[in-house]
Order: C-alpha cells, then sequence, then structure tokens
C-alpha cells in the first residue's frame, strides 16, 4: 500500500470517528426517492440505507464473488448478503476501525472476507470479481483512474461494476472507465435524490458531528464533509458544482 499522506490521512480521519461513532451502520449522504414531494420523514438511517439499495439493485448475480471498495462500517454488506447465501464478500477500506465494524456487523456469516486496501491497488486477483461495487468513496481516491483500471482487472469479462461518487459535472468518468474496459450500461444523475437526504437530515447530521466531541477547529471541516446544510459539500451538490452520479457498468 502507498503510504501517500491524503491515504495517512484518510485513514486517521475515518478511524478518529468511527472511534467515536461505532453504531452508525453507513456513514454517507443518503438517497430520497421522490425529492420534490415534502416528507416528515427524517429517518437519516433509512435514507443511508436506501443509497445502498438503489445503487445494487437489481444485483446483477446471485452467487459470485463481490468485491466493495471503501466498505465503510458492513451496514451495505450486510443489507446486500441478506438472503443471498452464494456470494462471497471480500469488503476493502483504508480504515482498520471500519474494517473492524465491517467484520463484527457481517459475523457469523462464511464467506466473507475483509482488509485493509487502497482502492488504487486491489489485492484480488485478475478476473476474480463477478461484481465490485463502491459507494461514496471514489470521491477520496488518490489516484481515481488507477482505481478504476484496477477494478477492470479484478472484474471477470462480463461481470460488473457498481459505482457511485461525486464528481465535478465536467469532469464525469466516462471516458476513463470506456479505456479502462467498461461498457456504460446505464449512468443516472442522483444529485438531486441525494439533495433532498442532507436537506431532510441536515440537522440530525450536525448533532452527530457534535456528539463525537472532537477539537473545535475541526467542526467546519467536519460539518462540510457531513454534507450539514449551508457548507460547501453541501452547497456543492445544492448549486450543481458537484454531481453524484451512479453509473452501472460491465465488462
Ligand atoms: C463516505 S465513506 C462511505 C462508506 C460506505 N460506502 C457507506 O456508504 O456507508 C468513504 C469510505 O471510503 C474509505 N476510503 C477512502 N479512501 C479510500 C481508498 N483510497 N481506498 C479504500 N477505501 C477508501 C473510507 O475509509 C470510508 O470508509
Amino acid at each position: 500500500m502507498s503510504d501517500g499522506s491524503l491515504i495517512e490521512s484518510m485513514q486517521r480521519f475515518y478511524n478518529a470517528i468511527a472511534r467515536r461513532s461505532p453504531d452508525l451502520a453507513f456513514i454517507n449522504y443518503g438517497f430520497v426517492d421522490h425529492p420534490d414531494e415534502p416528507s416528515d420523514d427524517l429517518d437519516l438511517f433509512r435514507m443511508c440505507r436506501r443509497l445502498y439499495e438503489t445503487v445494487l439493485e437489481p444485483f446483477p448475480v446471485t452467487a459470485g464473488t463481490v468485491v466493495e471498495v471503501g466498505c465503510g462500517r458492513g451496514g451495505g454488506a450486510r443489507l446486500l448478503l441478506e438472503n443471498k447465501p452464494d456470494l462471497r464478500y471480500v469488503g476493502l477500506d483504508l480504515s482498520a476501525e471500519h474494517l473492524d465494524l465491517t467484520r463484527r456487523r457481517l459475523e457469523p456469516r462464511p464467506s466473507t472476507h475483509v482488509a485493509m486496501a487502497d482502492a488504487g491497488i486491489l489485492p484480488i486477483a485478475t478476473g476474480a470479481a463477478d461484481v465490485l461495487y463502491s459507494i461514496e468513496a471514489a470521491q477520496h481516491f488518490e489516484e481515481p483512474e488507477r482505481f478504476y483500471r484496477e477494478a477492470a482487472r479484478v472484474v471477470r469479462p462480463g461481470g460488473w461494476c457498481l459505482l457511485a461518487a461525486l464528481w465535478p459535472p465536467t469532469r464525469l468518468p466516462d471516458a476513463p472507465l470506456a479505456s479502462a474496459g467498461f461498457h456504460i450500461v446505464d449512468r443516472r444523475d442522483i444529485t438531486a435524490n441525494v439533495v433532498a437526504s442532507l436537506e431532510r437530515t441536515s440537522d440530525l447530521r450536525q448533532e452527530l458531528i457534535d456528539s463525537l466531541d472532537l477539537p473545535e477547529r475541526f467542526r467546519p471541516l467536519l460539518l462540510s464533509w457531513a454534507g450539514v446544510r449551508g457548507t460547501p459539500s453541501y452547497d456543492n451538490l445544492a448549486t450543481g458544482a458537484m454531481k453524484y452520479v451512479h453509473y452501472r457498468l460491465q465488462r
């Protein structure tokens, strides 16, 4: 694994937050199906889970090997593996604390493994994965194009890659994904659905950040990372300076 400073900072950041909030099963911006319809549903867990359902369903295989890059705390893996006994799962992440939470969340299910890895160097044999997926992690990767190439190496011909993350609208990864060897089966802009989730959960996200008891000087960064209303991360999505996009790709 590279020991670049971005990777180390990312590890420290997610480990520190995981130690203070181990009960959160998901750590993403969430998804709302009908962003224009008023709703008083403020269920953060449900919206985060809905993001996973949206990206993964319909799941392309019922048996075989699945690799998740940036598995976080394992909430998504647990959801995926329910009622799919013939899937083998490998969860990869930079954060040891996240991997530990994923391991515990999946126990005692057989055929599940977690490992520390950077998205740019996947510890998976060529062509070994039937499906590789990654949700709200690729925006963090130091060299996203290297990840696309690694994903294409790891997924078998005819296999699938399901990818959701944030990109600037002028730098959507269609071309690098295609040159890595993926065919874009579907590309969906889900920015409005994600912004609606952030809008509804903003107060809760702010309360969560305040409960972490991290040094005050980190608060603006943390609030923005959590997508709280009025922060740069929220504004970038709300104004379209960043897009949240879901790709279904085939090798
Ligand atoms: C916003 S969280 C999303 C976690 C999970 N997918 C979810 O939605 O709950 C981003 C995750 O990506 C991981 N991550 C960041 N950079 C990474 C990298 N270069 N390689 C692998 N994982 C990385 C972080 O440790 C973190 O668990």
